[in-house]
């Protein structure tokens, strides 16, 4: 090793460079991160996080990750379906050989101690595990840490306050989802979302605010990050396993609020020609919530007060803001 070289390996200035590249890059008007992190069973100052750059999943993807909310309650800020999500990353994480070292029991009671050190009563909650630096061989398993982490945000609507209440502008992506034979859709994967990425990418290049993706036989898969439903003469329609999506927790709670309601549902694939038939169209997904789709490709579908996707987002909110007394064992108060 060269004196330069040492010296820096004594000063950690080559860290210190990857630290300032990870925390520099917010620009004007984004949103800060919460200060205090839970990071392999410490909380600790985001500041004085390090990544290394040989990190497995920087360069590969090779970690999971959820996407969980808090909410603020009359009685305190409280998590949506904590162990619901704390299971399905242990789930994703079992599917990659990732070996995260803490129970679920333990990762809901580090999450709840994470939201309440930062004070944030409408968090959005990101706990991630992958593997570290130790080698670049495509076998981590063995060769590299599992690191995990859970960090907290604020975060308002997803797709904006408008979108929430008037609909959003979606388009169909020309990008494919993958098929179950090459990845798992089921697996919340972090390198699954280069494809999302490049369907998010094009819906913005048109001026839309979502894109669905459709599978390979052309059938409907899933938007982005969220689960696609529609509802035409009061039935509501998702997809199911079948349809390569990810399973989601706010689709399951969807669907459980139909059925409170009185509102028929069935689960079966469906074509993009049934989202320009249907009476409305609607988005789930933790970050997005229950989001109605104005358009599809320019086609307007409407958005109506008295409507299927109005009853169910009023109903959706009520739960994660605790009012609905049915659905109290959701909600993990922090
Ligand atoms: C690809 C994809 N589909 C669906 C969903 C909705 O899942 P959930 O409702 O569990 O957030 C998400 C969000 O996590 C997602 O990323």
């Amino acid at each position: 090793m060269g004196d330069e070289a040492q010296r820096m390996q004594r000063t950690g200035e080559g860290t210190v460079a990857a630290e300032t590249l990870l925390t520099s890059r917010l620009h004007p008007g984004s949103e800060q991160h919460a200060p205090w992190v839970w990071v392999n069973g410490d909380l600790v100052r985001s500041e004085s996080l390090r990544m290394h750059y040989f990190t497995h999943a920087l360069h590969y993807g090779s970690g999971v990750f959820e996407g969980i909310r808090c909410y603020e309650t009359a009685a305190g800020p409280a998590v949506f379906r904590l162990r619901d999500h704390v299971d399905r990353l242990l789930a994703s994480a079992r599917v990659y050989g990732l070996s995260v070292g803490h129970s679920a029991a333990d990762l809901c009671a580090a999450t709840l101690e994470t939201v309440r050190r930062n004070g944030i009563g409408n968090a959005y909650i990101r706990p991630l595990a992958f593997f570290g630096e130790g080698s670049i061989h495509l076998t981590p398993s063995g060769r590299c840490p599992t690191e995990v982490l859970i960090a907290v945000r604020p975060l308002g609507a997803y797709l904006g306050d408008e979108g929430v209440a008037r609909g959003v502008r979606v388009v169909l992506s020309s990008w494919r989802k993958f098929d179950r034979s090459m990845l798992p859709p089921s697996v919340k994967g972090c390198g699954h979302y280069m494809n999302s990425i490049l369907a998010a990418q094009e819906a913005a290049a048109r001026g839309a605010a979502e894109a669905i993706l459709l599978n390979a036989d052309g059938t409907v898969a899933e938007a982005t990050g969220e689960n696609v439903f529609f509802a035409t003469r009061g039935l509501l329609v998702t997809n199911g396993d079948s349809s390569n999506i990810l399973p989601g927790i706010t689709r399951d709670s969807v669907l459980t609020l139909a059925a409170d309601l009185g509102i028929p549902a069935v689960v079966r694939p469906f074509g993009p020609e049934e989202l320009f038939a249907a009476d409305e169209v609607f988005l789930t997904g933790t970050a997005a919530e229950v989001t109605p789709v104005a358009a599809l490709d320019d086609r307007p579908i409407a958005c109506v007060e008295s409507g299927v996707t109005a009853r169910l987002q009023r109903a959706f909110f009520d739960c994660v803001r605790g009012r609905d007394p049915r659905h109290m064992r959701w909600l993990s108060h922090a």
